[in-house]
């Protein structure tokens, strides 16, 4: 009877303690983007990054820091995919990309010209960094992965 007892509040201690599968899991456990997603979220970012350059040069700061604040994100799916591969050079342009494209949006909200201007050549320049490296285009005015 004891014995029972003890085997079944362990059993429930056990159970009580074991990891579980919440919604409170954070997004780095977030399965990383597909190439089609890849590709996808790619243009969303080209042309969102057009429309943030010409804002900023317009003095418009509320649709800049909101412009910035949507590229942070997406540059937190494309580390997310290459930090899944390992591709370190890869994953750690993405991440100067997301800190430029937070510095912009704080910039944006403090109306500080001097920083959003830095922050805008940095992010400009994780672009050319990364396809140089990772981006093969394909000679019909598409690109692939590499
Ligand atoms: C960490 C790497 C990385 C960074 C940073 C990056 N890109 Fe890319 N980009 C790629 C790769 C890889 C591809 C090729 C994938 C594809 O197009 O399918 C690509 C493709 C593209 C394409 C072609 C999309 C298509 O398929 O037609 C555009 C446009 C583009 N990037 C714009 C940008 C702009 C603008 C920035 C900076 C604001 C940027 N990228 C930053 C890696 C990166």
């Amino acid at each position: 009877m004891w014995m029972r007892f003890t085997i079944v509040s362990t059993l429930l201690l056990l159970l009580a303690l074991a990891p579980r599968n919440t919604a409170a899991q954070t997004d780095a456990s977030k399965s990383p983007i597909s190439e089609q997603t890849y590709s996808a979220t790619m243009k969303q970012i080209a042309s969102t990054f057009r429309s943030l350059q010409i804002n900023n040069k317009a003095m418009n700061h509320t649709d800049g820091e909101r412009e910035a604040g949507r590229l942070a994100q997406w540059f937190a799916d494309i580390q997310g995919y290459w930090e899944a591969k390992n591709v370190k050079d890869a994953a750690s342009e993405a991440k100067i990309a997301i800190d430029a494209a937070r510095a912009i949006e704080s910039a944006s909200k403090a109306m500080n010209m001097s920083t959003l201007d830095d922050a805008e050549k940095r992010l400009a320049g994780t672009c050319q960094n990364c396809h140089k490296a990772h981006r093969e285009a394909l000679g019909d005015g598409t690109f692939r992965i590499r």
